[in-house]
């Protein structure tokens, strides 16, 4: 058995490997969960929570994909192999989603503050989506196409999602809450992408399109229809607004501010991302 006391999952994920670094950092011993690895976990192989959950302090929890379905079971087992705090990574706008978004993260949320040992960390959109993720290539291409012509959000970097995770992991005293996480700042995307152009010395166009044009795109790119449906659902959540507006969770959990947009794109830009 392993003998680290805070298990991450996803844990070689965007989120769960910078979770992990923080507190390796700050001096814990984790557990770094994967399908693949010294520390197996797959949500679908209760044949592999065992071995995770014996002796660890804490658990950092990412929402199963595909299928919530295990996720009270495995609570039941965390609590029972006696875990303190269960941390869960959710997103803002949840009492928005309405079934157009994010049910896995819905129900997964509900088994974990059912326990009575959770702590729900909902973010922002992740500055990192611009590095990471969906919204890459628009660095590289010069154009973001999204359904909708003003949409606001406080974009967060990751490594704040992470330090704060990190604490909450470490500390009692979270135990039934839900943070709000999010950037110092509400952008539009349009604007993000000025700072963006700024940080890279590059034209990048921003482009609204129909939710029906958005669809087609990401069924080019190779989505499956889950996929579009949830995007083009989350759109429609942040063109209403529910993602407008910043928390300061992120500064009084840290006692620091949260980190702008553009200092993060700064670095980004002098560390050679997207090939600048
Ligand atoms: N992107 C955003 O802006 C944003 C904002 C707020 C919230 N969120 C939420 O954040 C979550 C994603 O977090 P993330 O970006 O850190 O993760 P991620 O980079 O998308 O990675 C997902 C991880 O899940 C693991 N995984 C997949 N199937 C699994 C299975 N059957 N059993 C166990 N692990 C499995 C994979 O690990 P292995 O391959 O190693 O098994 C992978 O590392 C989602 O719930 C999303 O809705 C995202």
């Amino acid at each position: 058995m392993n003998s680290a006391d805070i298990a991450v999952l996803a844990g070689n994920g965007k989120s769960g490997r910078r979770v992990a670094a923080a507190l390796r950092v700050a001096g814990h011993r984790t557990r770094v969960a994967g399908r693949k690895g010294p520390v197996r976990f797959d949500w679908h192989e209760p044949a592999t929570w065992p071995e995770l959950l014996d002796g660890a302090d804490a658990v950092y929890v990412v929402a199963p994909g595909d299928d919530a379905g295990p996720v009270p079971s495995f609570v039941d087992a965390a609590v029972a192999a006696g875990v303190a705090r269960l941390v869960m990574l959710s997103g803002r706008g949840f009492d928005h989603w309405d079934g157009r978004f994010g049910d896995t993260m819905v129900a997964t949320e509900q088994a974990v503050r059912a326990s009575g040992r959770g702590t729900v960390l909902r973010s922002s959109n992740f500055a990192q989506n611009f590095t990471e993720e969906l919204w890459e290539p628009a660095v590289r291409t010069g154009r973001l196409a999204l359904p909708g012509q003003r949409i606001a959000d406080s974009l967060i970097d990751l490594g704040d999602v992470a330090a704060v995770a990190a604490r909450v992991l470490t500390e009692p005293g979270h135990e039934d809450r839900v943070y709000e996480l999010t950037g110092p700042e509400s952008l539009t995307l349009e604007s993000a992408l000025a700072i963006l152009a700024a940080a890279t010395d590059r034209d990048l166009r921003y482009e609204p399109l129909t939710p029906e044009a958005y669809a087609d795109e990401l069924r080019t790119l190779g989505l499956g229809e889950a996929d579009v449906a949830e995007l083009v659902g989350l759109w429609a959540i942040m063109a209403e607004g529910h993602l407008d507006g910043v928390s300061d969770d992120v500064p009084r959990l840290l006692g620091r501010p949260a980190r702008a947009f553009g200092d993060w794109a700064v670095e980004q830009a002098a560390v050679g991302a997207w090939g600048v």
